[in-house]
């Protein structure tokens, strides 16, 4: 779960009072585990802040930020960076322009990959991986590996951008540990023994197949390198599968807003598709209440730094935009009074 406990940022740019902007405003906010959270509200009104503030771009002035009941207020961005995706608005943002779309990938996915003897073969393994959710995005990306991203349209950008956010990269166990004990939600102590534990009796599993296969004299040389990459993907897996916390977050910030129509429609549903079968807790910031309204199952409010809506399932489906509207107007109506 995430949670924002009475959150304050205040700006100011100056240092002169009258120039001072509370961009969030006390805010409380709780976030169950596969929620996907459309936020929504005026120009300035604590939304980017918001992400900011969840993702540790920003830290708040007064107030907490919670990972699974555990305080990450002050673990900076680049630790908690694990646990999130991003996609921002600008397409040029998210992905190198004078790479190509395999390597932009591949540098997601591999992310502190260090078990060299093996990398070739999961290379060819990834890049199958990579055709496959490519092609579902219907752009044509597939066709397109060895293209440099800086020819690419917005569009085409921001999809690959979506799917490095999304794409579950493979930190070493190093940092899957790291990671397991800052967000796991455990005593950092109990986290730590229960990843060691685990640990040492898969490597003790692989360590004695890897000695029965070398000892097998029935086994050609090229048969036993086989068969100890699939004792060691085996034990790979073992591990991830239990203690990756990899990208458990998504955070969009209006990530379709540079797009033409159509284009955004595209990045919009495919997101949705992502978001859903990967069952990622999402917030997305959009400036289109319709948007807003067809995708996910909450939906927020912000109005001058405070949330001013917040409603689930069958409430939120009830809405239409001009209830937005209407909302928006008395909002602005009860701040000018
Ligand atoms: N880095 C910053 N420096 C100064 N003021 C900022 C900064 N970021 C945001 N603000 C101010 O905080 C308020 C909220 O901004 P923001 O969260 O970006 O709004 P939104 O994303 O809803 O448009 C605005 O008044 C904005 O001007
Ligand atoms: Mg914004």
């Amino acid at each position: 779960m995430l949670e924002l406990v009475n959150v304050t940022k205040t700006f100011n740019i100056s240092g002169n009072k009258e120039d001072e902007r509370t961009a969030l405003d006390n805010v409380t906010l709780q976030i169950e585990p596969g929620e996907f959270v459309t936020i929504i509200g005026g120009n300035g009104s604590g939304k980017s802040t918001t992400l900011n503030i969840v993702a540790g771009s920003l830290t708040p002035d007064s107030g907490k930020v919670l990972l699974n009941g555990r305080d990450v207020t002050k673990i900076p961005e680049y630790k908690r960076a694990a646990y999130f995706g991003r996609v921002f608005q600008d397409p040029m943002k998210g992905t190198a322009g004078d790479m190509s779309v395999l390597e932009n990938l591949e540098v997601a996915y591999l992310r502190g990959w260090t078990h060299s003897a093996i990398r070739w073969g999961f290379k060819e393994k990834d890049k199958k991986i990579f055709i496959e959710e490519l092609k579902r995005f219907g752009l044509g990306l597939e066709d397109r590996l060895n293209q440099k991203v800086g020819v690419m349209s917005g569009g085409q950008r921001q999809a690959l951008t979506l799917l490095m956010a999304t794409i579950r990269n493979r930190p070493t166990f190093k940092m899957m540990k790291r990671d397991y004990v800052l967000f796991s939600g455990l005593d950092e102590n109990v986290a730590r023994k229960e990843f060691e534990d685990e640990y040492n009796l898969r490597k003790g599993e692989y360590d004695k197949k890897v000695s029965d296969i070398k000892n097998d004299s029935s086994l050609s040389k090229i048969d036993k390198k086989e068969k100890i990459n699939v004792a060691y993907q085996e034990f790979d897996s073992a591990i991830r599968n239990k203690f990756d916390l990899t990208k458990q977050i998504l955070l969009l910030d209006e990530h379709t807003a540079a797009l033409d129509p159509k284009t955004a429609k595209k990045v919009l549903e495919l997101t949705d598709k992502i978001v859903h079968e990967n069952q990622m807790t999402t917030l997305m910031v959009t400036h289109n209440m319709k948007d807003a309204l067809t995708y996910g199952n909450r939906l927020i409010m912000f109005h001058l730094g405070h949330i001013i809506l917040d409603v689930k399932g069958e409430e939120k489906k009830k809405l239409t935009v001009d209830d937005l509207l209407k909302m928006f107007e008395e909002a602005d109506k009860k701040a000018e009074n």
